[in-house]
C-alpha cells in the first residue's frame, strides 16, 4: 500500500521525539493529545527538542519551521480518519492502549496500519482490541527517537507480511535500521538491557558503590555512552519502573527483572528523571546532571 500520511498519539518524551523523526524526514504528521494542556506540553516537548538543535549550529531556522509546519497538532483521534500508519506512544498500561486500539479500529479507514511502540506490553493483546489484528503491529522506538538508529518491528502471529513490508519501508524512509522480533517479553533489547539497569538500582540500594562511581564504570569501563543511572533518568523512572514490572510478570516471574523497592519508593515520590528535574541525579532545564 505505502505509507505517505501518518498520525502519533501521545506527545510525551517518546511520542514528541517520534513526531520529530518523522517531520525531520519530509513527512506530514497529525499529532494528537487527548487535551489541550497535554497538547501544549507535547508541542513544547518538539519545540523545545528543535530549539536546541538550532542553537547548536544542526539545523536552519527555515527547516526549524518548514519540519513544525509538517505537523497537525490536534486533540481527539477523530483526526486520524485519514493517515495511512498511526503509532500510539501512550503511557505503558495495556486497558489504555486496548482502549485507544479499539477507538482507533473505529476512526481510522478500513487499510490503514496500527501501530504500537509499547516497549513491554504484549502487542498480540493490543491487537485483539481491533477487528483487523492483522494490521496491528509493534514499532518499537529508542530514547531519544530522533539520536537512535535502530527500530524493534514486532510481527504477531497474525501481522500480514505486506504490513510488515511497508514498515519497513517506513523505517529505511526515516533512516533507521529495524530488526525484526516476536511478541515476546522485552523483544530483543529491553529484555537484555533491563535486568542490567535494575541490578545497578539494587547496587545503589545495598550501598554497594556510590551511583557516580556505577555510571563511571560502565562509561569508563564498559565504553558504554551513559552509565546505568543516568540511563535510568533519560528513560524515566516510572517508564522503567512499569516495563521491569511487566516484563517480571510476562517473563515468568526471572528475578532479574523484579523492580528494585528503591525503584518503586523514587516513583512514589516523584523522582521520575530527567522529566521530573530529580532522579538518581538532579537536572537543571537542560538536562545536564547537577550532583547533590
Ligand atoms: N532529543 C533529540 N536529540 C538529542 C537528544 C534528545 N533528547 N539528546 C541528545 N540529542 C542529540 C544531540 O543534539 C546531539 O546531536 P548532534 O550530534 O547532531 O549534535 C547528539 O544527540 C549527541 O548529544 P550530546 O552531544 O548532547 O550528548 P551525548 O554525546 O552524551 O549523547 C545520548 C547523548 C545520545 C543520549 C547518548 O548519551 C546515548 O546514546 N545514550 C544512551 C541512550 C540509550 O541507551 N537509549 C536507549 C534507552 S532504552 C529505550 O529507549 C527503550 C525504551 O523502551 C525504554
Amino acid at each position: 500500500m505505502g505509507i505517505n500520511t501518518v498520525g502519533v498519539v501521545g506527545l510525551g518524551t517518546m511520542g514528541a521525539g517520534i513526531v520529530e523523526v518523522f517531520a525531520r524526514n519530509g513527512l506530514d504528521v497529525v499529532a494528537v493529545e487527548i487535551s489541550d494542556a497535554a497538547l501544549d506540553r507535547g508541542r513544547a516537548n518538539l519545540t523545545g527538542s528543535t530549539d536546541r538543535a538550532v542553537a547548536k549550529g544542526k539545523l536552519a531556522l527555515e527547516d526549524r519551521d518548514a519540519l513544525l509546519a509538517r505537523v497537525d497538532f490536534q486533540v481527539g483521534l477523530g483526526a486520524l480518519a485519514d493517515v495511512d500508519f498511526v503509532i500510539e506512544a501512550v503511557p505503558e498500561h495495556l486497558d489504555l492502549k486496548q482502549k485507544i486500539f479499539a477507538e482507533l479500529d473505529r476512526v481510522c479507514k478500513a487499510e490503514a496500519i496500527l501501530a504500537t511502540n509499547t516497549s513491554s506490553l504484549s502487542v498480540t493483546e493490543i491487537s485483539v482490541a481491533t477487528h483487523r489484528p492483522n494490521r496491528v503491529i509493534g514499532v518499537h522506538f529508542f530514547n531519544p527517537a530522533p539520536v537512535m538508529k535502530l527500530v524493534e518491528v514486532i510481527k504477531t502471529v497474525v501481522t500480514a507480511d505486506e504490513v510488515v513490508t511497508d514498515v519497513e519501508a517506513l523505517c529505511a524512509r526515516l533512516g533507521k535500521v529495524d530488526v525484526t522480533i516476536a511478541d515476546r517479553a522485552g523483544f530483543i533489547a529491553n529484555a537484555l538491557l533491563f535486568g542490567y539497569l535494575n541490578h545497578a538500582v539494587a547496587m545503589v540500594e545495598a550501598r554497594y558503590a556510590t551511583r557516580e562511581d556505577i555510571d563511571a564504570a560502565m562509561r569508563l569501563g564498559c565504553g558504554l555512552p551513559m552509565g546505568p543511572l543516568a540511563l535510568m533518568d533519560l528513560i524515566g523512572l516510572d517508564t522503567a519502573y512499569e516495563i521491569l514490572d511487566t516484563m517480571y510478570r510476562r517473563g515468568g516471574r526471572d528475578r532479574r527483572h523484579a523492580p528494585a523497592p528503591l525503584l518503586k519508593q523514587m516513583v512514589t515520590a516523584g523522582l521520575l528523571g530527567r522529566k521530573s528535574g530529580r532522579g538518581f541525579y538532579t537536572y537543571e532545564k537542560a538536562g545536564s546532571p547537577v550532583v547533590v
